[in-house]
């Protein structure tokens, strides 16, 4: 509010006229004044810049009012007025009209564009003004007198944040507000030289839980999952400290928004017509934009790939499974990697108390616009409802914000667009015959006692080794320890080897030796040597991110380098646990396999210290620089193929523990300092 006294404006206009710099010195627009061609409105603290631009590309000139970053070289356009009528006799003019809205005039001052009457004040607006704030919103304020002329109050009549183009700015929503009956979506640009509505857009869809699609005209092309109240079920790695999502859900609206922690940051959210894709830019300070994310990201993203019944899963070879107690649909079809069809129950419902549940834990949640929220309800009391409707098919929690069951949801409809994750969601009750039931507690049960599961799951570059198998043995010790009846969250079909019989009674034999293996030669560190190694975890010691924690370099008073791993806290466990898994680990020794040195827990937190391995990893060679690629002799390769072949080896069928390594790529590899692997 710091805009100049109205008197002056007509001067401040008559001036930008004159000046060379078309930029009208302002942030606010009344209805005094105007702004045309090249002149501008700048956000008083100078972040974007309202005005009219010919998108570059175009060729026939037309020109459209919108919204840019004012310190961006390359113009970045985040919101258009007009993106369907282009001004195409120039130059455009921005005026505000007499009943207080936004109007666009061409050359010959016909009306090219106008706002919606939003404020609904349909006659004469006084003192209406248009005000371009530094969050990139433009705002329309009516202020002066009502009619009864007592109240001065400034009231927003319209703002372009509720008529988003293809950009979503922090602040910006997205769905749907049931008060004021604006839906809220972005869609694409036609071409990077036509604002005109393009092929994608992306939307609220309403109805049961709230749900995000990406639609390429009429089709949904990639859905972000159901919201559950704590996050957004088919977008699992959403959650940052510097970009807050939050979807926000109550009887007046239901919208998705997002904040950047700290303002300074440009970021913006934009739906890209040429890939069609939503994706997360940020601008940094070098110049640039860096994508921080995009989806759809991977096959598995592509709405209901697999079909009914069926769930998608990338670690996985041929994509599509049928979950517990379904079978493909079309197994021709199927087997060449078509899963669309989706899957059919092996045994009929008996609808009536034949009837079971199996729990699944680790699913984007199916598809639940046409599923039915019960807010109020139990999970128990859903369970029942369920059994007692022959058209239910599965329930879940509504709403698991802060680890607490609230509220249900059901679907009466086929499950779709389900895919799995390593880690846990949400648990999804599927319907079943009760016999289903029983057949797969009975397989669950036999498995607990024989099976090693290893879950590596999809990790970062330069995550070692042995960091995954330390995640494989902690399922593996959970496995072990968790009673029969808990088990039921783990599906069938994963990935799974039985140990041979010779390999139990080598296994129970070791056991009855523990007590020797106890003095391994394994070190628990001193968190105090471990932060004297890493210079406290300094930013140029750390060395890689893997899926379990960031990695360190450090070096020991002894000289000796080591490879410090970090676990995120997620995986915090007891100590006593956490020491037992590791000396599971270490038990693991082969000449092509990081050697775990020891481990250090102190509070929650938990390391483990591993050889360092002086070449980095494979990939650097690989797809490193020319220089580095013609390090790799033939020879070298051959003997780098031959020492990732025995490790593997040596895991799959020689280790004590059956370990199945199911995350193997250059990145992986590590090579000491004589390149071996
Ligand atoms: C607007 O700017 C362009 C390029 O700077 C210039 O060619 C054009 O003459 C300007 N138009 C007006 C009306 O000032
Ligand atoms: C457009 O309107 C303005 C002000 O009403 C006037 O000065 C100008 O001559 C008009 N231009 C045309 C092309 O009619
Ligand atoms: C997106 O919203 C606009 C109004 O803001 C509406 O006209 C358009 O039909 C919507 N598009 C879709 C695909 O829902
Ligand atoms: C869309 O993506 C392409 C390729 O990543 C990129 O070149 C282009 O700038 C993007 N467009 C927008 C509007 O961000
Ligand atoms: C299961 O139900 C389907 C359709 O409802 C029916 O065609 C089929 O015969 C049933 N199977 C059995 C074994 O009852
Ligand atoms: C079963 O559930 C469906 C969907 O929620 C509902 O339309 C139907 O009325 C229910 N039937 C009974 C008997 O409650």
């Amino acid at each position: 509010m710091r805009a100049p006294p109205l008197s002056l404006l007509p001067l401040l206009v008559a001036a930008a006229f004159l000046s060379p710099s078309p930029s009208i010195a302002t942030d606010k627009l009344d209805q005094t004044a105007s702004i045309a061609g090249n002149q501008t409105l700048e956000s008083a603290g100078g972040v974007f810049r309202l005005g009219f631009f010919v998108p570059p590309g175009s060729s026939d000139g037309r020109a459209y009012l919108g919204i840019w970053y004012a310190t961006i070289p390359e113009q970045t356009v985040v919101w258009v007025a007009n993106r369907l009528n282009p001004v195409v006799r120039p130059p455009g003019v921005l005026t505000l009209s007499a009943d207080g809205r936004l109007v666009i005039l061409d050359g010959r001052n016909a009306t090219v564009w106008s706002s919606d009457d939003a404020a609904g004040s349909g006659g004469v607006a006084t003192r209406a003004t248009a005000q371009l704030l530094d969050n990139g919103d433009l705002v329309v304020s009516h202020g002066g007198e009502s009619q009864s002329g007592s109240t001065a109050r400034t009231s927003v009549a319209w703002e372009s944040f509720d008529y988003p183009t293809d950009t979503l700015l922090p602040g910006m929503k997205l769905g749907v507000d049931g008060t004021s009956g604006i839906s809220r979506n972005i869609t694409s640009w036609r071409s990077a030289a036509d604002p005109s509505p393009g092929a994608y857009t992306f939307k609220l869809v309403s109805g049961g839980l709230p749900e995000f699609f990406l639609f390429r005209g009429m089709s949904k092309t990639y859905a972000s999952g159901p919201w559950n109240g704590a996050e957004l079920t088919g977008v699992p790695n959403l959650k940052s400290r510097d970009f807050i999502v939050q979807v926000i859900s109550n009887p007046d609206e239901t919208y998705y928004t997002y904040y950047v922690s700290d303002p300074s940051v440009l970021s913006r959210f934009v739906l890209n017509g040429t890939t069609g894709q939503v994706q997360r830019f940020s601008w940094h300070l070098g110049g640039g934009w860096s994508s921080f994310w995009h989806f759809p990201l991977d096959p598995c993203d592509s709405y209901a790939r697999c079909g009914a019944f069926g769930y998608c899963d990338v670690g996985q070879s041929p994509l599509c499974s049928c979950l517990p107690g379904f079978r493909p649909r079309s197994p021709q079809r199927w087997s060449v990697g078509d899963g669309s069809d989706g899957c059919v129950r092996t045994t009929n419902l008996s609808c009536g108390d034949g009837d079971g549940f199996w729990t699944v834990s680790r699913m984007k949640l199916p598809e639940a616009t046409s599923a039915t929220v019960h807010a109020g309800l139990t999970l128990d009391r859903c369970r029942q409802l369920c059994l007692g409707n022959c058209s239910c098919r599965a329930y879940a929690a509504a709403d698991i914000s802060g680890g607490i069951n609230r509220g249900c949801v059901i679907w009466a409809v086929d499950l779709i667009d389900m895919r799995q994750y390593s880690e846990v969601v949400q648990d999804v009750y599927i319907r079943l015959a009760q016999s289903e039931v029983d057949a797969l507690t009975a397989a669950a049960n036999r498995r607990s006692h024989v099976v090693v599961v290893i879950a590596v799951m999809a990790s970062i570059s330069g995550v070692l080794l042995l960091g995954a198998f330390a995640f494989g043995c902690l399922c593996f010790w959970r496995n072990r320890a968790a009673p029969a009846g808990s088990r039921d969250n783990e599906l069938p079909l994963q990935a799974i080897k039985l140990k041979r019989p010779r390999d139990d009674q080598r296994f129970s034999n070791e056991n009855k030796m523990s007590g020797e293996e106890d003095d391994l030669d394994l070190r628990l560190f001193d968190l105090a040597v471990i932060l004297a190694a890493t210079d406290n975890f300094a930013a140029d010691s750390k060395i890689g991110q893997g899926g379990f924690g960031p990695v360190y370099l450090g070096r020991l008073e002894d000289g000796q380098e080591v490879a410090v791993k970090r676990l995120s806290r997620k995986s915090a466990q007891g100590v006593e646990e956490f020491k037992n898994e590791v000396k599971l680990i270490a038990k693991l020794q082969h000449r092509n396999l990081v050697r775990l040195l020891g481990c250090c827990t102190d509070g929650d937190e938990r390391m483990l210290v591993y050889e360092f391995m002086h070449n980095n990893s494979l990939d650097t060679f690989i797809f490193g620089d020319e220089e580095k690629r013609k390090l790799l002799r033939w020879k070298t390769r051959f003997e780098i193929i031959a020492g990732i072949a025995r490790g593997l080896l040596y895991l799959h069928e020689d280790s004590r523990l059956r370990i199945i390594h199911r995350d193997m790529k250059a990145s992986n590899v590590l090579l000491d300092k004589n390149m071996i692997p």
